[in-house]
């Protein structure tokens, strides 16, 4: 072990010290990086031997391609989606099927759409548009996910952050903003195991997020709750999240919550299906939308969907945790073997979902993720968990540990940790 990884902060350490681990870390890192090797944790998807669970799918048809009600899955219509896949969406969200809309296979899809209805159409069927606001603003509970960001950003939308705090976002900052502009239109949320800090909303926080619509200054404010890791646990039970739902319809607020998910990561990632669930006055707005876009969706797919996870959601689910917690336990690992003891960077531990957060030493996650590229290991840009790319302190790392195998992983984050100490020990020396 060298001097300052055997316990010690580095910013403690005299000049001397850390000139040498500086050294040590140089040669190190040269090292590793001499492997020509492409290396990658930026990919936030799942690994082979994930879809590899799933390959049953394509026998489920087997040559029956009429759904329970008779619907014969091969023809055109349907735009809510046949009655089973309703069901999964049941299942997986935690919401009365007849609340939701299966449809195609891309939550993000659905987000588009929910946010260009708002914004041309309304969603609940009277003169309220988006569009005829002076400017519409969306609260962005930072860090966070960078493509809902993009697509505020697509329909011109404006970003107004909001501090990410440990049972969720800053609420009593997120309703004074709400409430002293109407033209704050939408806060995001990723209310399970979210991307990228891995945490879960509290019950207060989510009770707190019901309310909003009431507070709001905007008679057509919405909450956009994208639970796409709503049944990912890397432990069983996993994370409990209260039901949006059930407080909304205390609070008065079901017209105003809109909730997504899909199956991307628990079949395959490219060809699942994507639900959203809202009132009814919502739900169709949605479908007199998209009937301009579509005849209807894939239901072959849906009923494929539905045959092999109806009533298993739970045991699948867990085939996927057998295969993911062992990378992620290794990301912490690694990280806490590094790291732990040098007081420049902080991390997440989450019990579910997909990412690792990572927060440097300001104004090092640029320098850290360039490192590592040059080094042979491609990371998210840095910012990109932030909206418009901009990162203000300039430290949030996000990791992907699912995609590799252990031992690619591994590589990974040793490049990743040599960096960070390095980039760490030149700016505390650039310090002194
Ligand atoms: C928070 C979040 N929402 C949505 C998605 C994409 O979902 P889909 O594949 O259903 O479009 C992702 C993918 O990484 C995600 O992390």
């Amino acid at each position: 072990m060298t001097v300052g990884e055997s316990g010690q902060p580095l910013a403690t350490l005299p000049k001397p010290d850390l000139q040498t681990l500086e050294r040590t870390w140089t040669d190190a890192l040269a090292t590793v990086s001499g492997a020509n090797q492409q290396l990658d944790l930026s990919r936030g998807k799942p690994g082979v031997e994930q879809l590899r669970l799933s390959d049953a799918l394509e026998t489920t048809i087997a040559g029956n391609y009429i759904s329970a009600d008779g619907t014969d899955t091969r023809n055109y219509g349907g735009l809510m989606g046949i009655a089973e896949a309703r069901d999964l969406g049941a299942e997986i969200m935690g919401v009365p099927a007849a609340e939701i809309m299966a449809a195609g296979n891309s939550s993000l899809n659905l987000m588009h759409l929910v946010l260009s209805t708002a914004l041309n159409l309304g969603l609940w069927g009277d003169n309220r548009k988006w569009r005829d606001s002076d400017s519409i603003k969306v609260l962005t509970p930072v860090p966070g996910y960078d493509r809902h960001f993009v697509l505020c950003q697509h329909f011109g939308m404006e970003m107004v952050n909001i501090p990410m705090l440990e049972h969720g976002p800053d609420l009593q900052r997120a309703a004074e903003l709400a409430a002293a502009d109407s033209n704050i239109k939408a806060i995001w949320c990723v209310p399970k195991y979210a991307n990228p800090t891995g945490n879960t909303y509290s019950d207060n926080t989510v009770e707190a997020l019901a309310a909003l619509p009431g507070q709001a200054a905007a008679d057509d404010f919405i909450v956009l709750w994208d639970n796409a890791y709503a049944v990912h646990h890397l432990e069983q039970p996993g994370d409990a999240l209260a039901s949006i739902r059930d407080f909304a319809i205390a609070a008065g607020t079901a017209e105003h919550i809109v909730q997504f998910a899909s199956t991307s990561k628990i079949t395959f990632a490219g060809a699942g299906v994507g639900f959203v669930a809202s009132g009814a006055k919502v739900l169709q707005s949605l479908v007199a939308h998209l009937s301009v876009q579509t005849v209807g969706p894939d239901k072959v797919n849906q009923l494929r969907h539905a045959r092999f996870l109806n009533g298993r959601v739970t045991e699948h689910m867990a085939a996927h945790a057998e295969i993911l917690r062992p990378k992620f336990a290794l990301v912490d690992q690694i990280l806490t073997e590094q790291l732990g003891a040098l007081a420049i960077a902080e991390w997440t531990k989450p019990n579910g979902g997909y990412f690792v957060s990572l927060d440097l030493l300001p104004g090092l996650a640029k320098q850290v993720v360039a490192m590592a590229k040059e080094s042979g290991l491609v990371l998210t840009p840095a910012g990109a968990t932030f909206p418009y790319g901009v990162d203000p302190d300039d430290r949030n790392v996000r990791i992907a540990p699912t995609f590799g195998s252990l031992q690619e992983l591994s590589g990974a984050m040793e490049i990743l940790t040599l960096c960070v100490k390095l980039a760490s020990a030149r700016k505390l020396l650039a310090q002194s």
